[in-house]
């Protein structure tokens, strides 16, 4: 295990480029072996979760070649449709090569999938959808998802929730499945459209990706492909945050402004500037900003991915806000640790109370899961003094060296492992100014 030790205070200021959208690539990187023929995936970040789903697919058969940091080449030809890797069970994506080995050998066993534990992850929905396409799935001792069908048969299956991975699953599968299947109640997040203009790029037949209803005309098989990954709108956004909350002026670059629009109106709206360019975003606050009324809801609503950051950046604004979780019924873990930090916050059932402090006092903190890790390494950032964040191996589930990013941008951060002497860190850090 690691921790970063910050020095709070200094404003960020300079240009960062966002990697390859981390919740695409999961479902891109599934839908790979889905054919054959060579595919190479361009823009893929280089974070835990993605290492793990390569591992797994590896270990699956398929060949995996990395021809640079941020492009592999994938040939699943070899795979089978056993998934037996227990990293698997660490990560939510994994359930993404059920959907995709359903589709391709009508039969699929993979281990029931984990990652972050921000609540109750209920996978009937994805149940739902394999059964309607004609697939018997079971879950069996141990935890083992396995699904399998002597003929899948296109299906009209209506969500009874807003499910990103139910709608990416169901999808995948449906890709290869006779008939025409028709998705309604969907999920519209950009990773979805993603996924889907990959599958597209390999011969499927899917339109309405982004909108309520998706259509999917099954093909017999799918073809190779080369494809760039969506920028990630999570770590954009955090980057975002960021800017805000040290008072600092970001350039973020290699963004779609449009899928951020949620974040900007917000921050827009508290007073933080935000400049949209093509491809990039510069955020510039100067100024306290004052108090909001954040809800989460499924894209293009405020994302519950990041929550915990604009919770952090609400402690310190002036004024009393209100956040309220509306996806998952377990995320404001992270709380505490900025409580601890002299944050007001309180929390009511889905709601946090935030009463804005000027300032929040270095202490030691531990990340609970990725996103509110990376929320609470911002509020380390805007501290007084030192602040530990420990298990940050959470952190880097999703994002790609964010602590030599920040400190590309002016942060005093350093990551140390954890039997290293962090106050020795901290002196030296000290000295540096
Ligand atoms: C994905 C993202 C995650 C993000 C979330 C919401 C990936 C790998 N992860 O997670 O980062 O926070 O979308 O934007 O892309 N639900 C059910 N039954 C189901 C499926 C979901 O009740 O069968 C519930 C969940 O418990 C949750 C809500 O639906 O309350 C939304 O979940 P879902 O959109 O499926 O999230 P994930 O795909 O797990």
């Amino acid at each position: 295990m690691s921790k970063y030790v910050i020095k709070g205070g200094k404003p960020l200021a300079g240009d960062v480029i966002i990697n390859g959208a981390k919740n695409a690539a999961l479902g891109i990187v599934a839908a790979a072996i889905m054919t054959d023929e060579p595919v190479t995936i361009e823009n893929l970040p280089d974070v835990w979760d993605i290492n793990v789903m390569l591992d797994a697919i590896r270990n699956m058969g398929a060949i995996v070649d990395r021809i640079d940091k941020h492009t592999v080449r994938i040939v699943g030809s070899m795979c089978r449709s056993i998934v037996e890797d227990e990293n698997m069970r660490r990560m939510r994506g994994s359930y993404y090569l059920l959907g995709a080995l359903l589709g391709k050998y009508k039969q699929a066993q993979v281990p029931l999938p984990g990652g972050c534990n921000i609540g109750s992850r209920p996978v009937e929905q994805h149940i739902k959808g394999f059964r309607q396409l004609g697939a018997k799935v079971e879950i069996t001792y141990g935890g083992i998802f396995t699904a399998e069908a002597t003929e899948l048969k296109g299906s009209h299956i209506f969500f009874d929730i807003v499910s990103v991975g139910a709608t990416i699953n169901v999808m995948l599968a449906a890709s290869l499945t006779p008939g025409m299947t028709i998705l309604e109640n969907v999920a519209k997040e950009p990773h979805i459209v993603d996924v889907a203009n990959f599958l597209n790029s390999m011969g499927a037949n899917i339109k309405g990706a982004g909108t309520d209803v998706i259509k999917i005309r099954g093909v017999e098989k799918l073809h190779g492909s080369t494809y760039a990954v969506i920028p990630d709108q999570i770590e954009a956004g955090t980057f975002m945050m960021a800017a805000a909350a040290t008072k600092g002026d970001l350039l973020i670059k290699n963004v779609i402004p449009k899928h951020l629009e949620a974040i900007t109106a917000k921050l827009t709206e508290i007073g933080a500037e935000v400049i949209e360019n093509d491809d990039s975003v510069r955020v510039v606050a100067t100024e306290r900003l004052t108090s909001a009324q954040i809800k989460t809801f499924a894209y293009p609503g405020f994302p519950t991915d990041m929550q915990p950051q604009m919770t952090t950046l609400l402690a310190l604004s002036n004024g009393t806000s209100t956040v309220t979780e509306n996806i998952f019924d377990n995320r404001f873990k992270y709380v505490d640790e900025l409580t601890r930090m002299g944050a007001s916050i309180k929390v009511e059932g889905n709601i946090a109370i935030i009463t804005g402090v000027s300032k929040l006092t270095g202490a030691t903190i531990c990340s609970p899961d990725l996103r509110a890790g990376a929320a609470l390494v911002i509020a380390g950032l805007v501290a007084e003094g030192f602040s530990t964040v420990e298990q940050v191996e959470y952190i880097e589930r999703g994002y790609e060296e964010f602590e030599v990013k920040l400190k590309s941008l002016g942060a005093q951060i350093e990551k140390v492992s954890d039997d290293e002497d962090e106050d020795r860190v901290a002196r030296k850090m000290s000295f540096a100014g």
